[in-house]
């Protein structure tokens, strides 16, 4: 007889055991100082959902940046240096004390930075030069030198070996939602002719260092896993046309498939990576990896608050703000719409064809959902991002059989103003009154002891 995994069982990676399938998801948002030191705002933040009643097993935190240049957003956490790691440890200690596990997310969002206090070259480095006109603020993002992607791999070491110097339980790579390292595995942005492009091996060549330099910093010992996109869907958000083309048209609007992503999962798995973090699409915020409603209103807000940064920017507000929302939820919203475990079936197809245990994320609400997904075999473990932002006691009360009063409309207003204003759920109809939903985000910041 097979056997079932129940949500509240436990799972132990590497020696570190969660207590239950589900983890809360990274949510980035400003809880740090400007220098990217995190503020008590971001301990209470992270301890809310860590309560032993709540049944969260683990929190992985925000994207934590690991290159000093980045402002990325304003007041969004850093790991650049030494300095940032005693708040760390404090806020990762509260954590852990309630009994939740806690994972730190590295990333470098190159030239997908979408905002800084002014425009700088760095927030355009990237694998090659693309007019993107979507994600990152910068005109055109500009190819790194060798000598520049030797200093990133130095960096995710350093800051590797900082989240071990804070008490974390582990450390997770994000090689996902366009990022940097993203950017050198996606054929339609690395464009190089060099080592670090070109053939599948050569663009994985960035993450294949990074993945050795952080385990050499880490330890064997230490659990270390790697979200990864399975699917990059290159034309989503649509029309995200990238300049120049690239050839052949696969490449260009299709992007990595899952065979060659499952090619990267063994990679990572002959590297020592403990497990992979499965979503898909490639760009934050993008319909596969944030299933919903197209965010127009969200969007334009963002858009606006950045549009000083380039000429890009400023068009691309000016596009957002001249089309009507319900207009651009039909010509921008192709492929926007909420998909329930909208990447379990491939985080399935890592679980079998790679045999590391494997994280599903994006669109886990209903106890039946994330039942079927890890009673199929999906998956190992579940992470929830809007959902928990919206009902940080959805577990306790999916383990009573209760469903929330109000559960996530998967609106994505949480995604696209985090970078802006304070982090919270902005679906008014979920609220009585204004009041209401102004209360409960101030809440989050609130100390909770
Ligand atoms: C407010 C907000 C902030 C997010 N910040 C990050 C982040 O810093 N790093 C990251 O990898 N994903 C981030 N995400 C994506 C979530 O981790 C998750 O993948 C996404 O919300 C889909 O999961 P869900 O359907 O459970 O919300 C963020 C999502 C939200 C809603």
């Amino acid at each position: 007889m097979t056997y079932t995994p129940d949500l509240f069982d436990e799972f132990a990676i590497n020696g570190v055991t969660f207590r239950s399938r589900v983890l809360r998801s990274s949510l980035g948002g400003r809880m740090a100082y400007y220098d990217g030191t995190v503020a008590p705002v971001w301990k209470n933040f992270e301890r809310r959902f860590a309560r032993p009643e709540f049944h969260v097993g683990g929190i992985i935190s925000a994207t934590i940046d690991v290159d000093a240049k980045r402002v990325s957003p304003l007041e969004y956490p850093k790991l650049s240096d030494d300095r940032f790691i005693a708040p760390l440890a404090e806020g990762v200690r509260a954590v852990q004390a309630q009994g939740c596990r806690y994972i730190v997310q590295l990333g470098d969002p190159g030239g997908h930075t979408q905002a800084s206090l002014l425009s700088q070259e760095e927030d355009g480095k990237s694998a090659s030069a693309v007019i993107d006109g979507y994600y990152g603020y910068r005109n055109r993002t500009s190819p790194m030198s060798l000598d520049e992607i030797a200093a990133e791999v130095g960096n995710f070491a350093a800051a590797a070996r900082r989240v071990r110097a804070a008490g974390a339980d582990g450390l997770e790579v994000t090689a996902s939602k366009g990022y940097l390292i993203h950017q050198f595995l996606n054929p339609a942005t690395n464009r190089r002719a060099d080592a670090y492009g070109g053939s599948v091996e050569n663009r994985f060549r960035l993450l294949r260092e990074v993945a050795i330099a952080v385990r050499q910093a880490v330890g064997r010992d230490f659990l270390f896993g790697v979200r990864l996109s399975a699917v990059d869907h290159n034309w989503l958000p649509f029309p995200n046309l990238r300049w120049p083309p690239v050839w052949p048209p696969r490449d260009y609007f299709v992007g990595n498939t899952l065979s060659t992503t499952l090619q990267y999962g063994r990679w990572l798995k002959e590297l020592a990576v403990d497990y992979l973090h499965i979503d898909s699409g490639f760009g934050f915020v993008n319909p596969k990896g944030s299933p919903g409603d197209y965010p127009a209103e969200g969007l334009r807000l963002f858009a606006n608050s950045v549009r000083h940064l380039s000429a890009k920017a400023q068009i691309r507000a000016t596009l957002l703000n001249l089309i009507p929302a319900p207009i651009a939820k039909v010509l921008l919203g192709v492929g926007w719409r909420y998909v329930p475990a909208a990447n379990a079936g491939y985080a399935r197809a890592f679980r079998e064809h790679v045999g590391l245990p494997v994280i599903a994320n994006g669109g886990f609400q209903e106890r039946e959902v994330m039942e079927g997904a890890l009673g199929r075999g999906e998956c190992d473990l579940i992470a929830i991002g809007r959902p928990l932002l919206a009902n940080p006691n959805l577990l306790a009360l999916i383990k009573e059989y209760k469903k929330p009063a109000k559960p996530c409309t998967w609106c994505s207003l949480c995604c696209t103003r985090t970078a802006v204003l304070p982090i919270g759920c902005y679906d008014r109809s979920r609220f009585p009154t204004q009041d209401d939903m102004e209360d409960q985000i101030m809440r989050f910041s609130a100390d909770s002891t």
